[in-house]
Parts: C-alpha cells; sequence; structure tokens
C-alpha cells in the first residue's frame, strides 16, 4: 500500500518494518472518535475561510457515509493501512477525491491521535463508571440483606470483634465510591481538547481551536501545543485509577474465596459462577474471583509499562507513545469484564448466617467489651484490660468461652462483676452498642446504606 508520505522516499518500507510500525491491529477501536473529530475539524476550516463551504459538505458527507458503512459491516477497516487516521482519510479522498486531500490543513496525526484517545477515554470511562455505580448498588443491597448478621471481624486475619456482616459489606461501598470519584475527577482533567496543536508548534492558519473543542464537547483547550501532543497523563491517571479499582475487587475477591472455604463455609457462590475440578468430583472453585484477583496484575502492569515508556521520552511526540493505547484498551477491557462478572455474582452470593453466628461465639471476640464492662464500672482500661487477659487464659484452660464461666469464677478476679455481665457480652449487645457514626450498630450501617444509596443516585 502507498504511504501518503512516500513523496520524500526512494525505496518503500520494508514489509515486516511496516507491519512492525503500524498501529491499525489495535486504534481501529477509535474509528468513531477519528471521525467525529475529522467533523468538527472540516467545520472550523470552513467557518475560519481555510476551506470552502463546498469541500466542507462534501468532507463531512463523506465521513457520515464512512461511520455508517463502518457500522454497518459494509466497509471492512483495512488492516494494511498505518493506522486508523490514515485509513479514514484515504478511504475519504477515494470517495470524494480532492476535497478530501484538503481535510489535513492546519493538523497533525500527533494531535489527531492525542484527541482521539480522550474522547476514546470520555466514552469508555462512562460506561465503567456506569458498571462501577451498578456494582455499588449491588453490594449496598446485600448489605441491606445482611445488616444485622453477625460475624466475627478480623485483624490479622484473627477473630478481634463482633461485626455485622452488613457493615463488612458497607466498606466495600465506600471504596467503590471514591474510584467512581477519581474516575470522574481525572475524566474532568482530561476533558480539553489538543486539536490545533498541529505537529508541535501550531500553525500559521488562522485556526479557531475553541470552536473545535467546544463542538466535541470538551471544556477548553490545552494551552501549550508541545505539551499537547506530547502528554499522556490522562492515560496514566486513568489506568492508576483502574488499578486501584481493581485493587479493591481483587481484596473482596480473596475474602469471597476464603469465605468459600470449608475452613470458613460463611458464603457459598452460586454455581452459574463457580466451576468444577477435572479429577476431584467434589470440587467447586471460585474461579472467577480468583480470575479478577489474577487480573489485577496485568492491569498494574499496563500501568507500569506506559510509566516506563513515558519517562526517557524527548519532548514532542515520538513513536514510543504509540504503545500508549494497547495498554489503556486492555486495562479499560479487563476492568470492563470483571465488573460484568461481579455484580451478579454478589447478587446471587448466598451468606450462611449460622456459620458466621457460630464462628463470632469462637474466639473471644467480646473480650474487649468485657474489658469496657469493668471500665465503666470504675476500673481503669489498662488494668481492666490486664485482668480480662487473665481471665481469657483461664477459659482457654477450662476450654470454655467467656459467656459460659460462672459468676463465682469471675468474681475470683474482680468484685465488681455482676450478673448484667453475661447481657453486656452478648454478641447482640456488643454490636448493638457500637453506634458511634461509622461503627457496626445497626442503625449506623442503615446510615451508611442511605448515604451511598444518596450518592450513587447523584
Ligand atoms: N499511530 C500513531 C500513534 O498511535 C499516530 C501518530 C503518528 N504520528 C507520527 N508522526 N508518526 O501514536
Amino acid at each position: 500500500m502507498e504511504k501518503m508520505w512516500a513523496g520524500r522516499f526512494e525505496k518503500a518500507l520494508d514489509a515486516k518494518a511496516d507491519d512492525f510500525n503500524s498501529s491499525i491491529r489495535f486504534d481501529y477501536k477509535m474509528y468513531a472518535q477519528d471521525i467525529k473529530g475529522s467533523v468538527a475539524h472540516a467545520q472550523m476550516l470552513a467557518k475560519q475561510g481555510i476551506i470552502s463551504k463546498a469541500d466542507c459538505d462534501k468532507i463531512i458527507d463523506g465521513l457520515c457515509g464512512i461511520l455508517d458503512d463502518i457500522n454497518s459491516g459494509a466497509l471492512e477497516i483495512d488492516m494494511r493501512s498505518e493506522d486508523i487516521h490514515m485509513f479514514v482519510e484515504s478511504e475519504l479522498t477515494k470517495r470524494i477525491g480532492d476535497a478530501g486531500k484538503r481535510l489535513h490543513t492546519a493538523r497533525s496525526r500527533n494531535d489527531q491521535v492525542a484527541l482521539d484517545i480522550r474522547m476514546y477515554l470520555r466514552d469508555n470511562v462512562s460506561d465503567i463508571v456506569s458498571l462501577v455505580k451498578e456494582l455499588a448498588g449491588t453490594i449496598t443491597d446485600k448489605a441491606e440483606e445482611c445488616k444485622a448478621v453477625i460475624v466475627p471481624g478480623y485483624t490479622h486475619l484473627q477473630r478481634a470483634q463482633p461485626i455485622t456482616f452488613g457493615h463488612h459489606l458497607m466498606a466495600y461501598s465506600m471504596m467503590l465510591l471514591r474510584d467512581i470519584s477519581r474516575l470522574e475527577d481525572a475524566v474532568e482533567r482530561m476533558n480539553l481538547s489538543p486539536i490545533g496543536s498541529c505537529a508541535l508548534a501550531g500553525t500559521t492558519y488562522n485556526t479557531d481551536r475553541r470552536f473545535e473543542a467546544e463542538a466535541l464537547g470538551f471544556d477548553g483547550i490545552t494551552l501549550n501545543s508541545i505539551d499537547g501532543v506530547s502528554d499522556r497523563d490522562f492515560c496514566l491517571e486513568i489506568m492508576s485509577a483502574l488499578s486501584i479499582l481493581m485493587m479493591h475487587l481483587s481484596r473482596l475477591s480473596e475474602e469471597i474465596i476464603l469465605w468459600s472455604s470449608w475452613e470458613f463455609k460463611y458464603v457459598e457462590l452460586d454455581d452459574s459462577f463457580t466451576t468444577g475440578s477435572s479429577i476431584m468430583p467434589q470440587k467447586k472453585n471460585s474461579d472467577m474471583a480468583e480470575l479478577v484477583r489474577g487480573k489485577t496484575g496485568r492491569v498494574y502492569g499496563n500501568l507500569f509499562a506506559l510509566f516506563t515508556t513515558l519517562k526517557g521520552l524527548p519532548l514532542a511526540y515520538n513513536k514510543d507513545m504509540q504503545e500508549d493505547k494497547e495498554a489503556i484498551f486492555d486495562s479499560l477491557e479487563t476492568a470492563k469484564m470483571c465488573l460484568e462478572i461481579y455484580a451478579p455474582m454478589v447478587a446471587t452470593m448466598k451468606v450462611n448466617k449460622d456459620n458466621m453466628y457460630r464462628a463470632a461465639q469462637e474466639g473471644f471476640i467480646n473480650a474487649t467489651d468485657l474489658a469496657d464492662y469493668l471500665t465503666k464500672k470504675g476500673m481503669p482500661f489498662r488494668t481492666a484490660y490486664k485482668t480480662v487477659g487473665e481471665i481469657v487464659a483461664e477459659c482457654i484452660g477450662k476450654k470454655c468461652v467467656l459467656d459460659d464461666l460462672p459468676l463465682d469464677a469471675y468474681k475470683a478476679h474482680s468484685d465488681m462483676f455482676e450478673n448484667d455481665l453475661y447481657s453486656e457480652i452478648s454478641l447482640e449487645t456488643c454490636v448493638e452498642k457500637r453506634i458511634s457514626e461509622g461503627g457496626t450498630s445497626v442503625g449506623s450501617v442503615e446510615s451508611q446504606i442511605s448515604y451511598v444509596r444518596g450518592e450513587l443516585a447523584k
């Protein structure tokens, strides 16, 4: 295929080099953004008198025809093209002749590609934000179902204090709210148009960059043409936000995998989201959660690949930057796939509240409450803490729990103990009395649920 830039060369590009150089295999995904950008560019050129109204009409007609034909399948994108920008321009010229050759006035592929990626990311990140909202809604619904389900809370993966399972799940809803705000924030900062920066230095034509930016839904324009074509910060920001989102999904996955094990048996994933083993007939594996945990690694990897690509690049555009697209497309697609599987997996997950309660009855997770009982009766907290430590040791020796130790045994440690200690250290009391804002009581979890629902409805 003859190159548009062939004029300066005596020999054609080596076939392998041509293939190596080409980005059409992945940048074809930006065809709609590329065409929309070109429509706005033609309109700007005509408005400024740089091309005629008649040429502009032909260009727009031609571009709209190309868009329709790609969408309907009537036009196949030629994978021998150098990139999507070259493909659209040469197809346009094929269709409308010389007018097509005027489209690239006062622009370069350097600002064109910078524009296309921003538009592509804007569209795709908005899909991801909707999916994160859906997942946060699903987790919040599950939390409401489980707002009174008692389960051990852990620190160091050791049973620590009783909490409600709803409270635990709401922690993930809070994380997802931050993910949404990080993604929206990155898009807001990115939403400036670089088109009109041209190759790097701007142009001698009397262009109107702000008109083009507004036509394409940008909030403004980039203010330094060298930065306009060299900047990929917005890719890094979005990939960082996606990495943090994946880290959250990965932590939840790790917990779901643990909770599904025979050792915990707190939850059971639906058959439709689990798989069996080719040899062990009894197995039911949490493959989806494991894959999400696994795919987190590649989303981190994409971020670091692009960081590394950019770190030594002199200004302005360098071909290295073509590497940005595979990395960020993969991160977007991976996150999207994980989110699509996650909401229904959580929605269909069965919660085994009896096993959770049984686990909460063991492990002395009401020991803090016993110490607080003495403290409220006037004993200094440190002394109460030590006394309860000794009582726990006694229980371990006697193979019983705090709730079963008789009152006279308690009295041997302190005469402050009375019969009311048993109701004070019941799991229900431990949970219900944690009314501090953000705490585990049912009322507090209900406020968290309504806060999250309010944010999601915005
Ligand atoms: N395919 C290129 C990319 O994705 C487009 C920009 C090419 N610019 C250039 N001067 N070769 O980065």
